[in-house]
């Protein structure tokens, strides 16, 4: 498959098959493709040449309703809206208090909102004034959560964290992908560790596939982005 960015080739002949529960990571310099992958997958562009299928079916066939329904992606950019909690972790789904506290538990959120004055019925400011960066994107994760997606998308954000709130996400996200297709967009290589396919992606190409320990042995583009090799 092939991604143009007009005259720009982002990515040049990637070929990826993922299965169901596979904890898929996505690791490679700035530049590398990463997230021009996660576009394709989104249909925010769709591929120059090749395709992408989901069971066999080329996603193009899918309505993009029920490709968002399928899809839910967690960037570090995480909008709040003037609303309780659970309204933002249903975020335009019917509000069933007993999922949104499911989802908040398993997105390690709970704790902190049930310290909060009404619990999830408080309002959140805009922008989540009121809530710190980790907190944020622990609801954004409730809300991959509660539309229950058959992909998930993990745009790891952690580089802004203190550990120990990088370490709750990390959990909630080990929570979260183990009857679903995760892709992590990882920055921080410690989050891989556990992944059943990391894909090393540069300039575009697919450089090398494995998990951690076969990577260690195959790839020195891995560790390079180790920091284990100069
Ligand atoms: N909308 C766009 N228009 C034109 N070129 C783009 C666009 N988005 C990405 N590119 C280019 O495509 C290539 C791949 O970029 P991509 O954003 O996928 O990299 P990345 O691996 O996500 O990098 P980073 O780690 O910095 O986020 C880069 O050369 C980038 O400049
Ligand atoms: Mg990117």
């Amino acid at each position: 498959m092939k991604l143009k960015y007009g005259d720009k080739r982002a990515l040049n002949g990637i070929n990826i098959s993922v299965s169901k529960s596979e904890f898929v990571a996505l690791v490679g310099d700035s530049g590398g493709g990463k997230s021009s992958l996660v576009n394709l997958l989104i249909r925010f562009f769709d591929p120059s040449s090749g395709k992408i299928t989901i069971n066999g079916t080329d996603i193009r066939d899918f309505s993009l309703q029920s490709l968002r329904d399928s899809i839910a992606i967690v960037t570090q950019r995480v909008y709040i809206f003037r609303e309780s909690v659970a309204a933002n972790v249903a975020y335009g789904k019917e509000i069933d208090e007993q999922k949104v506290i499911d989802a908040l538990k398993k997105a390690n959120a709970y704790e902190f909102i049930s310290e909060l004055p009404e619990g999830i019925h408080t309002r959140l400011d805009e922008f989540g004034a009121n809530l710190s960066g980790g907190q944020r994107q622990r609801i954004a994760i409730a809300r991959a959560i509660y539309i229950n997606p058959k992909i998930l998308i993990f745009d790891e954000a952690t580089s802004a964290l203190d550990s120990k709130s990088e370490l709750k996400i990390t959990q909630a996200m080990e929570n979260l992908v183990k009857d679903k297709i995760t892709f992590v967009i990882a920055h921080r290589l410690s989050t891989v560790q556990k992944a059943d396919k990391i894909v090393v992606l540069k300039h575009g190409k697919v450089s090398a596939i494995g998990t951690d320990e076969e990577l260690h042995i195959s790839s020195s583009e891995y560790l390079k982005l180790k920091g284990l090799q100069a």
